[in-house]
């Protein structure tokens, strides 16, 4: 039978759980503090350590963290006198497997141990397997690519290819694909490794700001420019500019952005000085650019343009083979970061992320498996931890009668944007993906219409 140790400076606290835990079955070793309880650790191998906060000496943290550098699977219940929130959470980010508040009620004892003791039995029953070599192209440190199907492979040729020239690269691909990330190897991969990238997000600015963002302004050249300022381009000066979300500036801007790559310079806002052009354009897009032209949204000719080359980015849900590589590069990377040990992944896991449609794509994963890690009690990746959003499928249906009236378009956008976010309680990557708009746009439009929940 599993071996429990006690540690509790109250003799009657101990007994008490002696009693209950005896009649379960369960062998009890017991300890007044915590070295007696970390030396009885190291010697008589408890299968879980249930450990009061509060006691002369160490206290229960700090059994805990001794524990965790003896044993990183051992399961830790922490017994504390009163509900403190900084304490749990610290407790929990140490490692405790779980908290209990006194007085102690029996039943909920008995279950927290056994859910204890049972992750170890399937803990063991897995293997590990962060130390599985997972195929990936690694430039930098955080730059880490994962994906070895053809398609994936594929890209990474291109970018080998690419990068030892300077031509414009258009990067196409929904939200969450990794289109930064390619961007960033692209930059990095190559000749302009030495040289700035800098990163301008085209959507988050006015037409005014995103000019005077890319080109720089003369001094007093609008309101509020108090003094020159170089732009982008010229920051980026033998590098590369990576223009994210470039469907969503203006035609005008357009026009600007056109001249500049045909004629290599540009003046700043307001200026007359030539500024000679030297970087290389990243762009990326999750929308269809060529729909937009279609729609005369964007210029043809600054598509041609930029997409001397294009990377096409596959959504996950075409190359779920790549789903349990992903699962393991980020369980190293968020371990890491959570200060969490969780190594193994729970049967059916993989199966179940794989069904999963992923329309939010890689980053949509990665968030799932943050939250299944902050969330996990034991070193295993578990389904329980796994939320997964579901999409809604069925179309909204609103009676004539319950539209309000409106005004103008603007009403109508504003409502329409209120109901769709209602509609996905809040979430705001399900309301960009209905919307067909980019999580930035939404945001926008939720500042400019003062929406809230
Ligand atoms: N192949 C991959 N391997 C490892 N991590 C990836 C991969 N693709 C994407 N990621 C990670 O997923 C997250 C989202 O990627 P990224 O920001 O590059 O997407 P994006 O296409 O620019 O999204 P959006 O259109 O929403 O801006 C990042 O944390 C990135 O590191
Ligand atoms: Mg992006």
């Amino acid at each position: 039978m599993e071996k429990i140790l006690v540690i509790d400076d109250n003799k009657l606290i101990r007994k008490t759980l002696k009693e209950t835990l005896v009649k379960v079955g369960y062998t009890i070793i017991e300890a007044e503090d915590g070295l007696e309880g970390l030396k009885l650790v190291r010697s008589e191998y408890p299968d879980l350590v249930i450990t009061d906060f509060q006691m002369p000496g160490m206290n229960g943290l700090e059994v805990l963290a001794e524990i965790r550098k003896l044993n990183l699977s051992l399961p830790v219940i922490l017994l504390t006198a009163f509900g403190d929130v900084v304490l749990t959470i610290k407790s929990i980010q140490l490692g405790a497997f779980d908290f209990l508040e006194k007085p102690i009620d029996p039943l909920l004892l008995k279950s927290t141990i056994s859910n204890a003791l049972n992750s170890i039995k399937v803990s063991n029953s897995l293997n590990e397997v962060l130390h599985e070599d997972v195929s990936s192209e690694s430039m930098l440190e955080d730059n880490i690519l994962v994906g070895k199907t053809p398609l994936m492979k594929e890209i990474f040729k291109n970018i080998g290819r690419i990068s030892l020239n300077k031509v414009n690269v258009l990067i196409q691909g929904e939200t969450g694909t990794g289109k930064e990330l390619i961007a960033r190897l692209v930059h990095y991969a190559g000749i302009t490794s030495n040289q700035p990238l800098v990163i301008v997000n085209c959507s988050a600015l006015t037409e005014t700001l995103l000019e005077s963002e890319l080109f720089g302004h003369v001094k007093g050249s609008f309101t509020g420019s108090i003094r020159d300022k170089k732009g982008k381009f010229e920051l980026a000066g033998e590098g590369s500019i990576f223009l994210d979300e470039i469907s969503e500036i203006s035609l005008n801007t357009q026009v600007k952005l056109l001249r500049v790559i045909q004629e290599l310079e540009f003046e700043k806002v307001g200026g007359e000085e030539v500024i000679p052009m030297k970087a290389r354009i990243i762009a990326a897009t999750n929308r269809n650019l060529e729909t937009l032209i279609k729609e005369g949204k964007f210029r043809e000719d600054l598509y041609y343009r930029l997409k001397v080359f294009t990377i096409d980015l596959p959504p996950l849900r075409e190359r779920k083979e790549d789903i349990r590589d992903l699962i393991i590069h980020f369980l190293h990377k968020l371990n890491k970061r959570f200060n969490k040990n969780v190594v193994k992944i729970g049967d059916g896991v993989i199966e179940m992320l794989q069904a999963h449609d992923w329309f939010g794509n890689v980053r949509e994963l990665e968030n799932t498996i943050l939250q299944a890690i902050v969330m996990s009690k034991s070193d295993v990746l578990e389904k329980e931890n796994i939320t997964l959003n579901t999409r809604q499928q069925q179309p909204i249906q609103v009676k004539q009668e319950q539209l309000p009236r409106f005004r103008s378009l603007a009403d109508l956008e504003k409502y329409h944007i209120k109901r769709i976010l209602d509609e996905v309680k809040w979430n705001k990557l399900e309301a960009s993906h209905i919307l067909e708009i980019t999580r930035p746009t939404l945001n926008a439009k939720i500042e400019k219409y003062n929406l809230v929940r």
